[in-house]
């Protein structure tokens, strides 16, 4: 499979704005990138320079939102929570402010921040991480993956990726000149199949992408997929980029299998976390990477020409925050309980739902009792029953159809219902 094909071309706006499926007609223009035309009011160039991504148009979660904001749709697509954060980190960062913490932060990130994600790393994983060498506090989870990938992977090189996959993984492996390898989850319960790995390892894999808890499955790493893949990557110069953001978000007991507990893994591995999934502030932008000295210099050398730094009164107030570790520890109840609350409202639906055992997503099908296409239920979800929801083949760079939906429990309680109470009518 290849990333040739576009994500999000069979989803158009045109005029006013309506979506039009796009799968045979490709005269319509796919959303993002002749919307000037389309919308009338935009300025016209003279340039047309030549894309780096000429298939890649708006994220489907922009199209989605805007067409839920048309239909008065309740938004259960997005990982977004829609509630608040601790007034006391709000308050944490006004203080910040105040005390003058307003100017650029260190390049790798504030100290005691840096310094209480070494601790948290080893209290949790037992992985003692260098707090000025091996820790990099950064813009977002997604600058960690950009400037993991570009750091390390060089034009030519295969980087393994699983689907349904988080949209940036394959466009930041294109844009390096490298091939992004996508290989397929199993679609009963999306599990890693690792004879298909070991034969898709050649000379040119320089990297494997993984992501537990998985969005938009909520599958979580075995034993298993751990013994497999130490046994895959030992001996090889593959890294592996651990895409980690849901790591306080497993459910039922079961443990958060991070590269940090298994030291032939932690010592390839570069681990991507996000402070705006673990506390409820997704716009506040800042992420931190984990990984072994060589590989962390060289991942420094770009992000200190993109971002240089993460904002810093964010990194004074999150230093704070990790000082009680309740604040991280907490969160796979507080999400356990959405997961319960929305599944049993839903219990009465027609939707079949498949286990979710971690992250903020649950997958729903929908084919037993509809012949529509992901696409066309989502489209009908927004229109007739004003609920929105992501199709999961919009996870996939060849778009198949999968009969599956994915809906996000991050909401208020009030939101979940009510989202339950009209799929329940469908
Ligand atoms: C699997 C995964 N990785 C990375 C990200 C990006 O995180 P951030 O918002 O910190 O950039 C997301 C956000 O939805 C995600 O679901």
């Amino acid at each position: 499979m290849t990333s040739d094909h576009n994500e999000y071309d069979k989803l158009s706006i045109v005029g006013t704005g309506e979506l039009l499926l796009n799968h045979s007609n490709p005269v319509l223009p796919s959303y993002g990138r002749p919307a000037c035309i389309f919308w009338g009011n935009a300025m016209k160039s003279a340039m047309s320079p030549q894309s780096k991504l000429p298939d890649v148009g708006t994220t489907i979660f922009t199209v989605i939102g805007q067409l839920s904001a048309e239909h008065n749709a309740l938004n259960l697509s997005q990982g977004a929570p829609n509630f608040s954060c601790q007034p006391a980190l709000i308050e944490s960062v006004a203080k910040a402010m105040r005390e003058g913490h307003n100017q650029y932060a260190p390049m790798s990130g504030v100290a005691a921040l840096r310094h209480a994600l070494s601790a948290k790393a080893e209290a949790l994983y037992g992985c003692k991480y260098d707090a000025d060498s091996e820790v990099t506090v950064v813009a977002s989870a997604s600058e960690g993956l950009y400037s993991a990938i570009s750091a390390l992977v060089h034009p030519g090189d295969e980087v393994i990726y699983f689907e349904p996959s988080f949209d940036s993984y394959a466009p930041i492996v294109r844009l390096q000149g490298a091939k992004p390898v996508a290989i397929g989850l199993s679609m009963d319960d999306f599990s890693i199949d690792w004879d298909q790995v070991a034969s898709a390892i050649n000379s040119r894999t320089r990297m494997i992408i993984i992501n537990s808890p998985h969005n938009p499955t909520g599958a979580i790493f075995t034993d298993f997929d751990i013994e497999r893949l130490t046994a895959l990557t030992q001996n090889t110069d593959i890294v592996i980029l651990s895409d980690e953001v849901y790591e306080h978000v497993v459910f039922d007991g079961e443990r958060h299998e991070s590269m940090a507990c298994h030291p032939q893994l932690a010592e390839r591995s570069v681990i991507v976390s996000s402070f705006g999934k673990t506390y409820h502030v997704t716009g506040w932008r800042v992420g931190y990477c984990l990984a072994p000295a060589e590989l962390m210099s060289e991942i420094r050398k770009v992000h200190q020409f993109m971002m240089f730094s993460a904002d810093t009164p964010m990194q004074v107030a999150f230093a704070e925050a990790l000082a009680d570790p309740q604040s991280y520890l907490g969160l796979a109840d507080f999400y356990q309980q959405k997961r319960d609350l929305l599944a049993e409202a839903l219990s009465e639906s027609r939707f079949e739902l498949l286990p979710s055992r971690g992250s903020f997503f649950m997958l729903a099908r929908f084919s037993h009792f509809s012949p529509l296409t992901d696409d066309e239920f989502v489209l009908s979800l927004i229109r007739d029953h004003q609920i929105a929801t992501i199709p999961l083949s919009a996870f996939y760079s060849n778009n198949k159809p999968t009969g599956l939906i994915r809906l996000s429990f991050a909401k208020d309680n009030d939101t979940l219902y009510e989202g339950a109470r009209r799929l329940c009518r469908v």
